[in-house]
C-alpha cells in the first residue's frame, strides 16, 4: 500500500503487520506519488494530497481502495474512484470535539486580537498597558452564526452556548435536535451574516459551497463581527475578505485551512486582525491517533473484502 505522505503510529503499525508500505512523506510531491503508486492495493491520502484519474491510473486497476485520513473528502474525485470500484473512506466522529475547540480558540484569538498582542510583546513593542491598545470584542450575549450545523458545527453551538445570547444557523436540512439544545433556530445564509457577530464555518467544500462567502456576502456582515473558517479554504474568497479586514467591512478573521495549502495567500498574511493557523483543526494526540486506527480499520475490511466502517464512495 502506499501512504500518500505519513500516518501516525496507532495505524500505520497496524498496518505494517499485514501490508508493505511505501510512504511519501511529508514533503511528497505529485510527481513522486506518481512514481510510487504502480501495483498498490490501498492508498491513504491527507487533504493535500489530490487523488484523480492520474494517480488512479497509476495505481493500476488492483486498487482497491482510497483512504482518506481526514473527514472532508473533496480532495477525492469519487465519481473517479466510483468508475474504477475503487472504495473511499473518511475518517468522521473521532476529531469532532478536536475541531470544534479549534473553533472555538480561534473564535477567542480572533475577538480579542491576541496574535498581533502577542507579536508586539515578543517584538519588544510592548510599553505597557495601553487603556486604548488591542481592543477587542466581548462575546458574552454576541449572536453566533453556524454555517453547517453537522458534528463540528453542533459541537461548536456547544462549546459556545455559555457565552451566546442567540444561536442561529444554516443547513440543508433543519435539525429538530439543534433547536433543542442547544437553542438554535434555523435561518437563511443571507439572515445569518446579517445578524451574527461571529460566523463559523462548518459545511464540507462541494460546487455548492466553494465561495459560498464572497466580497457581497462580507459586505452584508456587521462591522465588528468575527469570520471563522475551519472547513475549507475555497469556501471563503481571500482577496475579498483581506479586503474586507484592510477596510473594516468586518471585525477579524479566524482561519486553519486555505485554498491551496500549504500556500497562505499573501494578502491575507499582511491582513489586519487575522489569525492564521496551519491546518491543525484535528490536532490533539487522541483524535490523529483515532483517525490513524479508523484508516486501518478501513484499509484492512476493504482488502479482506469486507465493508469497511467510514466509506463515502
Ligand atoms: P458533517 O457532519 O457532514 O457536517 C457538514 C454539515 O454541512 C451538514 O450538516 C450538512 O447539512 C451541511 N451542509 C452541506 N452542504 C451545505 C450547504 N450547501 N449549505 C448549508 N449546509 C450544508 O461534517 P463534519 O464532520 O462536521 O465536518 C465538516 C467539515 O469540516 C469537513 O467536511 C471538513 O471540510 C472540515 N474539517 C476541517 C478540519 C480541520 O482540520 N480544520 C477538521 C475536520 C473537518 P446536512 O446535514 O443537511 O447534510
Ligand atoms: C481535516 O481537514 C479533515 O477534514 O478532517
Amino acid at each position: 500500500m502506499l501512504i500518500a505522505r505519513r500516518l501516525p503510529a496507532g495505524g500505520k503499525d497496524r498496518l505494517a503487520e499485514c501490508c508493505s508500505i511505501k510512504e511519501g512523506g511529508l514533503a511528497a510531491t505529485a510527481e513522486l506519488l506518481l512514481t510510487l503508486a504502480p501495483g498498490v492495493d490501498a492508498i491513504v491520502a491527507d487533504p493535500t494530497v489530490s487523488v484523480g484519474e492520474h494517480l488512479l491510473e497509476a495505481a493500476g486497476p488492483q486498487l482497491r481502495i482510497v483512504a482518506n485520513f481526514a473527514v472532508g473528502h473533496d480532495n477525492v474525485d469519487l465519481d473517479a474512484c466510483r468508475s474504477r470500484d475503487v472504495v473511499v473512506t473518511n475518517t468522521p466522529d473521532v476529531l469532532t470535539d478536536a475541531t470544534a475547540e479549534l473553533a472555538l480558540c480561534l473564535t477567542l484569538a480572533a475577538a480579542r486580537r491576541t496574535t498581533e498582542a502577542e507579536a508586539d510583546l515578543r517584538a519588544g513593542r510592548w510599553h505597557g498597558p495601553d487603556p486604548d491598545g488591542y481592543l477587542g470584542l466581548e462575546l458574552r450575549g454576541a449572536t453566533f452564526g453556524i454555517v453547517g450545523m453537522g458534528r463540528i458545527g453542533h459541537r461548536y453551538a456547544e462549546l459556545v452556548t455559555p457565552l451566546a445570547g442567540d444561536i442561529v444557523y444554516t443547513s440543508r436540512t433543519a435539525k429538530a435536535g439543534v433547536e433543542r439544545s442547544p437553542c438554535a433556530v434555523r435561518v437563511e445564509l443571507e439572515e445569518l451574516l446579517r445578524c451574527a457577530e461571529v460566523v463559523s464555518l462548518h459545511v464540507p467544500a462541494t460546487p455548492e459551497t466553494v465561495g459560498m462567502i464572497g466580497r457581497r456576502e462580507l459586505q452584508a456582515m456587521k462591522p465588528h463581527a468575527v469570520l471563522i473558517n475551519t472547513a475549507r479554504g475555497p469556501l471563503v474568497d481571500a482577496p475579498a475578505l483581506a479586503e474586507a479586514l484592510r477596510e473594516g467591512a468586518i471585525g477579524a478573521a479566524g482561519l486553519d485551512v486555505y485554498e491551496h495549502e500549504p500556500d497562505v495567500p499573501d494578502e491575507l498574511l499582511r491582513a489586519p486582525h487575522c489569525v492564521l493557523l496551519p491546518h491543525i483543526g484535528s490536532a490533539t494526540t487522541s483524535a490523529r491517533d483515532a483517525m490513524a486506527r479508523l484508516v486501518a480499520d478501513n484499509v484492512i475490511a476493504a482488502l479482506r473484502g469486507a465493508e469497511p466502517p467510514n466509506r463515502v464512495a
